[in-house]
C-alpha cells in the first residue's frame, strides 16, 4: 500500500487525506473522515448500502477509489439536502432496522434529481441495486411517490 496525499471534496468541504489512492472511498469516508452514515454491506457492489453521490450521480462507495473520486464532489447521507424526500421517508415510516436506508435515500434522491415524477418502472430500475433485508420496498416506493407528488405540488 502506498500512502499519498489525496484531496477529496465531501459534503462541500475539502479534505486532505494521507491514504492509498486505490482505497475505496467507503473506507476513507467511514474510517478516516468519521462519516459513518454510509454503510458497508457486501463490499462487492451488490447491496447498495454504501451508495453516495459523485457529482450528483449515485455510485457504490465500495467500488469507487479515492483516485476516481478526486477532483469531484462527493455527497454522503450526512450532506444530503433532500428535505421532502426525508419527510416522506418519515411519513411512511420506511426504515425497519435502518441499515440499508442511507443507501436507499441516496439512490432515491439521485432518481428524483433527474426525474421529477418517476414511473413505477423507473423507480424499480433506479432502486434495483439497493437491497433491504427487512423488506421495506413497498414503503420506499410509497415514499418516493409522495416526495415526487409534494415537489410537483409546490412547483
Ligand atoms: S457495500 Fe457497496 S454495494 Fe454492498
Ligand atoms: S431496513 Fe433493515 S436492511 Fe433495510
Amino acid at each position: 500500500m502506498t500512502q499519498q496525499k489525496q484531496t477529496l471534496e465531501v459534503n462541500g468541504k475539502s479534505f486532505t487525506l494521507d491514504a492509498d489512492p486505490n482505497m475505496p472511498i467507503l473506507w476513507a469516508l467511514r474510517d478516516i473522515l468519521g462519516l459513518t452514515g454510509t454503510k458497508y454491506g457486501c463490499g462487492a457492489g451488490l447491496c447498495g448500502a454504501c451508495t453516495v453521490h459523485i457529482d450528483g450521480s449515485p455510485v457504490r462507495g465500495c467500488l469507487t477509489s479515492i483516485k476516481q473520486a478526486a477532483g469531484k464532489s462527493v455527497t454522503t447521507i450526512e450532506g444530503l439536502e433532500a428535505e421532502k424526500l426525508k419527510a416522506a421517508w418519515e411519513k411512511h415510516n420506511v426504515p425497519q432496522c435502518g441499515y440499508c436506508q442511507a443507501g436507499q435515500l441516496m439512490s432515491a434522491a439521485a432518481l428524483l434529481n433527474t426525474t421529477a415524477k418517476p414511473s413505477e418502472a423507473q423507480i424499480d430500475d433506479a432502486m434495483s441495486g439497493n437491497i433491504c433485508r427487512c423488506g421495506t420496498y413497498p414503503r420506499i416506493k410509497a415514499a418516493i411517490n409522495t416526495a415526487a407528488d409534494n415537489r410537483k405540488a409546490e412547483a
